[in-house]
């Protein structure tokens, strides 16, 4: 006597009867880089399919996607004018905070996700405040918790902290609800590697370290106890949704918090991890729809609740065909 197990798999209708994963264009959200004083789109040369946006041309792509039914898009800005400080990231005609009173008023329906990070703006494009070649934990606390609240006040339906200092979570929330902001929520990237998958993201935000690494603030890829002890800390704080990031190298770690936090769970899909597939596609090594759907479903099968991803759209597109026929 054996098992039969292939009698579950014979036809495409029982497979999709027991299919135990499910891919929804509602758990995608959509990455996108607004570039100060652009004047027309630019691809970024590591992730080709993706784009530095002028605001115009923005606004376009969000209500594209939104029209694919993309509920949540994620904001990153590229400033014209860097400082020691990124007094940028906090101004009130920052390139984010405009953007997101544009988007606000274009597509009101779309959840606005604001990045808050100093690394795009500081001219040694670290994610906080120096204090010599180390980078200041409390002061730039301070920096984040203006930046936070200057997004809410343009718009910001969710805040979104990734400069990966130790209490941004309750700082930030103390400084929302100080200022009226009791009811934006806060997503906060908890465990975030210091991983070598960000390269490309780096050109698309300009934001690569002048000097030095990110590990004295980012996590060691090989910690997963570590992780564990970020979510627990970061769910103490008030925090609404946590994030794992990258996502494919670490779906143990995604599993590991699942189990922990009744949180709704985040994985961000990297830019490391978009180009490798968007390469070896490109040489006709790999069937790029059937590969990103499988990561996808991966990330979801793992533990994520939610999967930020530069495939989102053309996910969402490609469903949508589907549906037309
Ligand atoms: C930074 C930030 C980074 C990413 C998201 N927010 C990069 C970094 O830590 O250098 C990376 C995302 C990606 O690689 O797609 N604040």
């Amino acid at each position: 006597m054996f098992t039969r197990h292939r009698r579950l798999r014979r036809s495409s209708a029982l497979r999709d009867l027991v299919r135990e994963t499910e891919l929804r264009t509602d758990d995608l959200i959509y990455p996108l880089f607004i570039k100060e004083g652009l004047s027309q789109k630019q691809e970024v040369s590591s992730m080709p399919g993706v784009f530095q946006l002028p605001l115009a041309e923005a606004i376009a792509e969000v209500e594209e996607a939104s029209r694919l039914g993309i509920k949540a898009i994620m904001l990153f800005g590229i400033p014209e004018q860097k400082d020691a400080i990124g007094s940028q990231a906090s101004a009130p005609d920052g390139i984010v905070q405009q953007a997101l009173r544009s988007l606000k008023a274009a597509c009101p329906e779309v959840l606005l996700i604001a990045d808050t990070c100093l690394c795009e703006f500081t001219n040694h494009g670290h994610c906080g405040v120096l204090d010599g070649e180390e980078v200041d934990n409390d002061r730039s606390l301070e920096r984040l918790v203006d930046v936070a609240v200057s997004q809410a006040k343009a718009g910001a339906d969710i805040i979104a902290p990734s400069n990966a200092m130790d209490g941004y979570v309750a700082a930030i929330r103390q400084g929302l609800d100080q200022a009226g902001y009791t009811h934006i929520p806060i997503m906060s990237y908890a465990v975030k590697f210091a991983s070598s998958f960000y390269g490309p993201f780096r050109d698309a935000g300009e934001s690569a370290p002048a000097f030095g690494d990110r590990k004295t603030y980012q996590m060691d890829p090989a910690n997963r106890l570590e992780a564990l002890r970020e979510a627990a800390s970061d769910e103490r704080e008030g925090a609404d949704f946590l994030m794992v990031k990258p996502a494919l190298p670490f779906l143990d770690v995604i599993r590991e918090v699942r189990q922990q936090t009744a949180l709704p769970l985040v994985a961000y899909h990297v830019s490391g991890e978009y180009a490798m597939i968007k390469a070896a596609a490109q040489a006709g090594w790999l069937d790029e729809a059937a590969v990103v759907k499988e990561s996808l479903t991966s990330i979801k099968r793992a533990g994520a609740d939610l999967i930020i991803t530069y495939f989102a759209k053309q996910i969402a597109q490609e469903w949508q065909t589907k549906e037309d026929r």
